[in-house]
Formats: C-alpha cells, sequence, structure tokens
C-alpha cells in the first residue's frame, strides 16, 4: 500500500514539473519564427487545462479513494508518459529554432558576399526596428513575436539581390524604366523566402514594406491595408535611408530625419508610430547604427 503512494506522490511531482516545462516551452517557443496563430493558443490552453486536471484527480485518488497497485502504477506511468512527451516536442522545437536561425544567417552571408552595403544597410534598419519595438505598447503589438519582426526587417531588402548592379548603386536618380525594376524588390524577396514555411507569416511585412499610409506606394495598397509590421519597418527603413550616405545625396543628421519623418506622418508613415518614434531618445538611435558601419560611407 505505501508502494501505491509512493507512486501517486511521484506522478504529483513529475505532473507539477510538467505543468512548470510546459509552460515554460510554451513561453520559449513564442521566440520561433512564427506570429503564433489562434489555433495554436487554443490547443495550448487546452493542454494546460488538461496537465491541471490531471494534476488535480492524482491529488482526489489519492486523498479521497483507496487505490490499488494497478491504479497507483498507471498514475505513475502516465506522468512519466507526459515528461517525454513534453521533452519530444521541446527537441523538436529546438531543432526548428536552430533551423531557422541556420537559414537566415546563410541568407545574410549571401547578402554580405553579394552587397555589403546592403548588408549594412539591412542590420541598421533590424536595429532600428527592434528600437522602436520597445517603445510600441503591447496592446499595439499583438500577435506579432519580437523575433519574427526581427528577421522580417533584417531581410527586408533580400530582394535586392535580384536587382542589377547598374540600377542598385546608379550615383544618380533613377529613370522611369529604372524605377519599375527597382519597385519589383520587395515581391523578388517574397520570391526568395517563400519556399520557406518558417517565413510564411513574414511574408507581407516584407513584400508591403515600401507601401504608403496614403496608398501610394510600391503597389498602391490602401493604408488601412497595410501589415503593421510592415507599418514599423518603413519607419525604420525611412530612418535609415534618411541618415546614411546614398551615391546621391549626403547622409543627414538625426534632426533632419525627425522633422522630415513628422512631415510625412499621416501620407507615408503611419502617424501614431511615427509619433512614437520620434519620442524615442537620440543616443538609444544612434547606438542602432551596426558595429563597422560608418553611416557617412553608405552608398
Ligand atoms: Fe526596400
Amino acid at each position: 500500500m505505501l508502494l501505491v503512494y509512493i507512486m501517486i506522490i511521484l506522478g504529483s511531482i513529475l505532473m507539477v514539473t510538467n505543468i512548470l516545462r510546459f509552460d515554460r516551452f510554451v513561453r520559449r517557443s513564442k521566440d520561433v519564427l512564427s506570429s503564433g496563430k489562434s489555433q495554436d493558443v487554443f490547443w495550448t490552453n487546452l493542454a494546460f487545462i488538461l496537465l491541471i486536471f490531471f494534476l488535480i484527480g492524482y491529488i482526489g485518488i489519492a486523498v479521497f479513494s483507496h487505490p490499488d497497485f494497478l491504479v497507483g502504477s498507471i498514475l505513475f506511468g502516465g506522468s512519466i508518459f507526459v515528461a517525454i512527451i513534453i521533452s519530444f516536442i521541446v527537441h523538436l522545437t529546438d531543432t526548428v529554432k536552430e533551423r531557422s536561425i541556420d537559414i537566415v544567417e546563410t541568407l545574410i552571408e549571401v547578402i554580405e558576399a553579394r552587397d555589403p552595403n546592403l548588408n549594412g544597410h539591412s542590420r541598421y534598419v533590424q536595429n532600428v526596428t527592434m528600437c522602436l519595438w520597445k517603445y510600441i505598447p503591447t496592446e499595439m503589438k499583438e500577435g506579432i513575436t519580437p523575433v519574427s519582426i526581427e528577421y522580417a526587417a533584417l531581410l527586408h531588402d533580400v530582394g535586392k539581390l535580384g536587382i542589377p548592379e547598374s540600377i542598385l548603386n546608379k550615383p544618380g536618380k533613377l529613370d522611369a524604366a529604372e524605377w519599375e525594376v527597382m519597385k519589383q524588390h520587395p515581391k523578388k524577396g517574397v520570391r526568395i523566402l517563400k519556399k520557406l514555411k518558417s517565413f510564411e507569416d513574414v511574408l507581407p511585412w516584407i513584400e508591403y514594406h515600401h507601401e504608403r499610409i496614403d496608398g501610394k506606394g510600391y503597389y498602391r495598397i490602401p493604408g488601412d491595408k497595410i501589415p503593421f509590421a510592415a507599418r514599423v519597418i518603413a519607419i525604420a527603413d525611412t530612418y535609415s535611408a534618411i541618415t546614411m550616405r546614398r551615391a546621391y545625396k549626403p547622409a543627414k543628421t538625426y534632426e533632419d530625419a525627425v522633422s522630415i519623418i513628422k512631415e510625412v506622418a499621416g501620407t507615408q508613415l503611419d502617424p501614431k508610430l511615427t509619433d512614437i518614434f520620434c519620442s524615442i531618445p537620440k543616443p538609444e538611435l544612434d547606438a542602432c547604427v551596426p558595429e563597422n558601419v560608418d553611416v557617412d560611407s553608405i552608398y
């Protein structure tokens, strides 16, 4: 009889551990490259409720009934089974996460090899996006994981790999035909990334990063149809474009950038987000310039 109670107590302790490990797993899995679908939230909550139900069942059986060896061993075995399943999904998720990061890093290496300036701009936009992200109220960020927007910001211009260098690095204004080619880079980016399942949720953010609130962007998407994350990246991209030197223009200061961004709030950029952006202290934005990148030496 003592053995039965020992098995139930050990099973209960293991069940508590399972609940805590599952909770930690759910929190960590938000870092995986996914925006968190409502379907996943339903199943996660159901799994939590069932785990707690099982734990209450263990205690109830131990206190209110007279469990025999068979019941004790089924309960103990059940808690071990749940522990094995949780270990399995944690391992699987870690593998998926590592592969997603490996793929992104490989793409970044490709960008770096082809065009170090583009890599500098991408890292700058990534840092400014994440700096702005910190200041955006939680309720506005619902359904977007930090890692998703970070990767989207980093790879927003990956489609420029498909744009001829003569257009990309032209030391002057582009003519109408060249602009048409240049405008294809968000769609080219989507074409490059669309085979990767883990990027599914971030593709529209990359495709629409040049859309404008007044609907006059690259693909004329109406303002209310532009994904929230794409609006955030658009601000970081604009700030980077203003404060870095290009072949056809010198770098401008933080003050210039803020005044230009305020001017285009409500026409080009989201007005609520621009307000938030303009409240970020200058030193924090200065710190966004990636290491080994001199804003004045960028094309
Ligand atoms: Fe772009």
